[in-house]
């Protein structure tokens, strides 16, 4: 049976300064920054030491190439070797992430593959810069359905900043029955995302789709169009046993949570 630990960590918000920033003043008023959790948050997930490290999406707010490049190096220095996969969100700006975290010249949607002891990751760019709702692209579609075709030895895990279905009106993806198909035909079994800043497990389109806090502020629905903007702050473990996914949310604390430590 497969087994493989997933550290899960979404919308961590990052910027070198937030002065300027949506994330300074009221309403969102920060007691910390949100990179500053995304630290303790991310050095709590590698202390685990998890197989894999996944970030599903708005890595930056609305920054620049070299708010990219101090992510990277956040990661670099505090993953520990531990291999970490990036998805864009839609408060990242393509062209500045290509340059800053990938050091290269492009821009448009940011989609690839990765594998690791048999379990297909296809990772998904659902995002239009500033847009609440998510989409896949035609390209996208095309490229999933090849890659589809052929199924990994521990089944296919996709990862996307949006939620294919959310309770939010605004936070879903547009799915087209193109994708559907191509899901219903597939192995793939589980969907990571973010966007909705609210922990939460579903079935979609017969994925688990697991949604992750943010490390920037948490959202509570109170009904289809009403939310309320929260302190909550957290990532998940995702513990991958043969086809099915065993799901631990952790919350984030400004300081280590931890009181002390019994060894059997
Ligand atoms: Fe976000």
């Amino acid at each position: 049976m497969t087994e493989l630990r997933i550290a899960h960590l979404s919308d961590l918000h990052v910027l070198r300064d937030y002065r300027g920033s949506a994330l300074e003043g009221p309403p969102l008023r920060q007691i910390l920054p949100p990179s500053a959790f995304f630290l303790a948050g991310l050095r709590q997930a590698v202390a685990e030491r998890p197989d894999l490290i996944v970030l599903t999406g708005d890595l930056v707010h609305e920054g620049t190439e070299e708010d990219y490049a101090y992510l990277r190096e956040l990661v670099e220095e505090n993953a520990g070797g531990i291999p970490v996969l990036p998805v864009l969100g839609n408060h990242d700006f393509k062209a500045c992430f290509y340059r800053g975290y990938l050091g290269q010249e492009k821009s448009g949607a940011y989609f690839y593959k990765y594998e690791q002891s048999g379990v297909r990751f296809l990772v998904l760019d659902t995002a239009r810069e500033r847009c609440a709702c998510g989409s896949i692209s035609d390209q996208q579609l095309d490229w999933l359905e090849e890659e589809l075709k052929t199924p990994a030895p521990g089944g296919t895990i996709l990862l996307g900043h949006h939620p294919l279905e959310s309770r939010q009106a605004w936070f879903h993806t547009d799915c087209t029955e193109r994708f559907c198909r191509i899901l219903a035909e597939s192995d793939a079994f589980a969907y990571l995302c973010g966007h909705a800043h609210y922990a939460e497990v579903r079935t979609v389109l017969g994925l688990r789709q697991v949604t992750a806090e943010s490390f920037a502020f948490g959202v509570e629905t109170v009904s289809p169009t009403e939310v309320i903007y929260t302190e909550t702050r957290g990532y998940n473990t995702c513990w991958v046993e043969g086809r099915d996914l065993v799901v631990h949310p952790h919350q984030a604390f400004p300081f280590r949570p931890e009181i002390c430590r019994f060894a059997f």
